[in-house]
């Protein structure tokens, strides 16, 4: 009895989700594909761009890279752009996320020369978009600082760069009023702080692990806030679009029932996702990470925390500043409550103090964190919901990242039939507010410190080709019957 019992309850709260699940995507609801100016635009130095933090990190430092590649070309997206839109515009999607290139607009990084060539681009670019009929999802901020902000002020560890990104934001919610309406400030900003500030493995390659990451993650939030509160102020009532900044995660499933690895998961996700979110959907940090980074400051010897508290004032202004959450989710991992890290060397890692791992049975990725489970989405979907309310949720990016770069590629067919599928059922049994699905990519492309190796388009690239033709791949027409139909079987049921 006490088996069937339990049986039931986990039926009933849906999570055997093996299965594709044959309904309709809702009436309205919306498909779009992504990618972003660092990794597909090249002419990196083109009609007067600079040298973005990334430019410089592969120029500088090749063996970062997987291939000692460069994204000085890419896909050549720059003089490509009309091809970008034709594949976009036959996919039959609603939206193309794609961003701008800070570089590209203020050549200096400061707000006084605009670069009309740069601007002209994605002006054309825009017009092209809009005579395919398809609407721009535009992020301004997609890790490419410019390198002489990282180089003058050391980068997001300097509070003045959130006010000249508040400027650069302005500059273009000007220049581009009558093309954009779906802006996007910041993408992952945990990848831009922790990755780039923290352990250091991405540009600009700062290692200050517990401390620079916690800086930055301040500095960046306000950055948002500025850009919000301007768009908000100045332009919404003209514009009437939406604004939010991308936050990111993968989804860490308690490695058992126990309270300890609820926990685990919970600690996890806040000092991922929730350090971000919250501030921008609660107000200030998450309690637990005010807590733990506090309590174990302390025992380091630090006077006060090495997370930067918020001012009362700074908490009013960043709470509220999304219009929707704008997710990026690939995988899955396992989390186990252990010992707290002994105190030492300080760290984000011993602050959460988790043990992390993936079942030997889940298909993987390109790079071992990319554990691929459908389920993991709709377990974060329904975690977000519970976190932060009803709000609405819009996926800006989820994709399989794969080494072989088949055209065949089936295995990336069924990583979106079921990824898709886990938002049918977060949509239809969860009630989750999801209302918007952003693939990632459109194309192959420069894939950060993975350089020419990890491939995540519908399209394939030839990189070594100079035309840089692109070719699609079997999961291109799947993914297009797929937005025609709104089904991802054969039948489906209202
Ligand atoms: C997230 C990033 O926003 C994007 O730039 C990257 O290519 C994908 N993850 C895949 O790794």
């Amino acid at each position: 009895m006490k088996i069937l019992v339990l049986v039931l309850s986990l039926v009933s709260i849906g999570f055997a989700d093996d299965e594709i699940n044959s309904r309709y995507f809702p009436k309205g609801f919306k498909f779009g594909v992504a990618n972003a100016a660092p990794q597909i635009e090249g002419g990196w130095n083109e009609d007067g761009k600079t040298e973005s933090i990334w430019d410089y990190y592969a120029h500088t430092y090749p063996e970062k890279i997987v291939d000692r590649s460069t994204p000085d070309i890419a896909c050549d997206s720059y003089h490509k752009y009309k091809e970008d839109v034709a594949m976009v515009k036959a996919m039959g999607v609603d939206y193309y996320r794609l961003s701008i290139a800070w570089t590209r607009i203020l050549p200096t990084g400061y707000p006084d020369k605009v670069n009309q060539a740069g601007v002209q681009y994605y002006k054309n670019l825009f017009a092209e978009l809009k005579a395919a009929n398809v609407e721009p999802m535009v992020t301004l901020y997609h890790w490419d600082l410019p390198q002489s902000l990282e180089e003058q002020l050391g980068g997001w560890l300097n509070e003045t760069v959130s006010d000249l990104f508040a400027e650069y934001a302005r500059l273009c919610f000007e220049l581009f009023k009558d093309d954009v309406k779906m802006w996007i400030t910041i993408n992952e900003p945990k990848q831009v702080c922790s990755a780039g500030y923290g352990a250091g493995y991405y540009a600009p390659g700062v290692v200050s692990s517990g401390i620079g990451e916690y800086i930055c993650a301040k500095n960046v939030i306000m950055a948002h806030a500025k850009a919000y509160h301007i768009y908000d102020d100045e332009f919404r009532a003209t514009n009437q679009g939406r604004i939010a900044m991308v936050v990111d995660s993968l989804w860490f499933e308690p490695g058992s029932d126990s309270a300890e690895d609820q926990e685990a998961s919970e600690r996890v996700l806040q000092f991922g996702i929730g350090l971000y979110a919250n501030p921008m959907f609660i107000g200030n940090w998450p309690q637990v990470v005010i807590d733990r980074v506090a309590q174990r400051s302390e025992l380091e010897g630090f006077s006060t925390s090495r997370l930067p508290a918020f001012t009362d004032e700074e908490i009013a202004y960043v709470k509220g500043t999304c219009d929707y959450l704008a997710l990026n989710h690939y995988a899955t991992n396992m989390v186990n409550a252990t010992a707290d890290a002994p105190i030492g060397n300080p760290s984000n890692g011993n602050d959460i103090s988790v043990l992390t791992w993936k079942k030997p049975e889940w298909p993987v990725g390109a790079g071992d964190w990319f554990g691929v489970v459908p389920w993991g989405l709709r377990h974060l979907l329904v975690w977000l919901k519970k976190t932060y309310g009803d709000v609405e949720i819009i996926i800006t990016e989820n994709g399989l990242s794969d080494t072989t770069g088949i055209m065949e590629d089936d295995h990336r067919i069924s990583y979106y039939q079921g990824y898709l599928s886990a938002c049918l059922d977060a949509i239809y049994e969860d009630g989750v507010n999801l209302s918007t699905y952003t693939a990632w990519s459109i194309i192959d492309d420069w894939e950060w410190t993975g350089g020419y190796t990890a491939f995540l388009g519908m399209y394939y690239v030839n990189f070594t080709d100079p035309e840089r033709t692109r070719i699609p791949r079997k999961s291109a027409s799947w993914f297009t019957n797929m937005v025609a139909t709104r089904c991802l079987v054969d039948t489906c049921t209202e």
